[in-house]
């Protein structure tokens, strides 16, 4: 079996060198990196990462907290952040949190333990319902909300629905219902916090019964437009869903009772997803910049592991509205 001293001799360069080029391939130059990959490929060797990570005290491994690995908005964080900790020797290890702390804590434990160097974790700070932040772990929150006590990448969630509902007014309807998350996600209350701020500017008052309270996930979407469908000349002639997945979902309740859409009512969502342009008719949304958030948390992160001292360690990161066909002017 070759060793890495056989593979520094044959691609001509140190053992030193090799090794950087297996544990941080962007720390080598493309030249030399080609030259290891080379010799790697022309002696079959197969590089013993266990010692090597034992021999550098890190495991080159980093987790990634996510309380709903189905959400297509956390897959696309999930991307971002393997591509650069890909790019500086890191492994992802996935924790499906199920949204659950206990499970949160597992992880944390491996952290404590040295079996991993850092978390980024996508699930919202709730205080009081939180295991991070904690002095003896390396964290980032991402895609996270306002206030969060741990470095953090997000976008302005409360400006971004204000934006969306001014959309709405502007289209001409009052009667604007929510789909929202928990009542105590803080994405829930951020996105609440712009709503309510668009309807005191424009001169409406709040109203409790317009805000059907759902959990981020399709089923909800689906029981909201029940709920509102059921009011029927009370109806809302516009909704405002805090995600995509329950707008989705949402739009086929609708659809399965003959109402039409944007026609007898508009609907919008949040994230962007990537299946939401290939809806029918394609949902208006706001666009999360959900790869850069990943990149963004990803690199604060390494940063951090690597003992550097960032001068910025809170990100708010500029999102898109985007129109398209599920929402138009009032038309009754
Ligand atoms: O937690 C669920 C939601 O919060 C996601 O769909 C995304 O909007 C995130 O910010």
């Amino acid at each position: 079996m070759s060793t890495i001293r056989d593979v520094a001799k044959e691609a001509g360069l140190s053992t030193g060198t090799v090794s950087k080029a297996l544990s941080a391939p962007k720390t080598v130059t493309p030249k030399n990196l080609s030259k290891v990959q080379s010799a790697i490929k022309k002696l079959n060797y197969k590089p013993n990462m266990l010692s090597q990570k034992f021999r550098n005290k890190q495991s080159k491994t980093i987790v990634v907290l996510v309380p709903d690995i189905a959400n297509l908005f956390f897959a696309q964080v999930i991307s971002g952040i393997e591509h650069i900790a890909q790019k500086q020797g890191y492994s992802v290890l996935l924790g499906d949190t199920k949204d659950d702390i206990n499970r949160e804590q597992e992880y944390i434990n491996m952290v404590e333990t040295r079996l991993a160097d850092g978390i980024i974790n996508l699930r919202p700070f709730i205080k009081g319902d939180s295991m991070l932040p904690n002095d003896d772990v390396i964290a980032v929150s991402a895609g996270g909300c306002e206030n969060t006590p741990y470095p953090s990448v997000r976008i302005d969630n409360a400006g971004a629905s204000e934006k969306v509902v001014n959309y709405l007014l502007s289209l001409g309807h009052k009667r604007i219902g929510v789909i929202s998350g928990l009542a105590k996600n803080p994405h829930t209350l951020d996105r609440l916090a712009g709503y309510k701020k668009a309807l005191e500017k424009a001169g409406i008052a709040f109203c409790e019964k317009l805000i059907y309270e759902g959990d981020f996930n399709y089923w909800s979407g689906l029981n909201a437009s029940e709920y509102f469908y059921r009011m029927n000349d009370k109806m809302p002639t516009a909704i405002f869903s805090m995600n995509d997945q329950m707008a989705t979902s949402a739009m086929k309740g609708f659809l399965n009772h003959g109402v039409r859409i944007p026609e007898d009512v508009s609907i919008t969502g949040f994230d962007d997803s990537q299946v939401s342009r290939y809806l029918n008719p394609a949902l208006t949304t706001v666009s999360q910049p959900a790869e850069q958030i990943g990149e963004k948390s990803a690199d604060l992160l390494l940063q951090l592991i690597e003992g550097k001292k960032p001068n910025q360690t809170e990100f708010v990161l500029p999102y898109d509205f985007v129109i398209r066909e599920s929402t138009c002017a009032l038309l009754k």
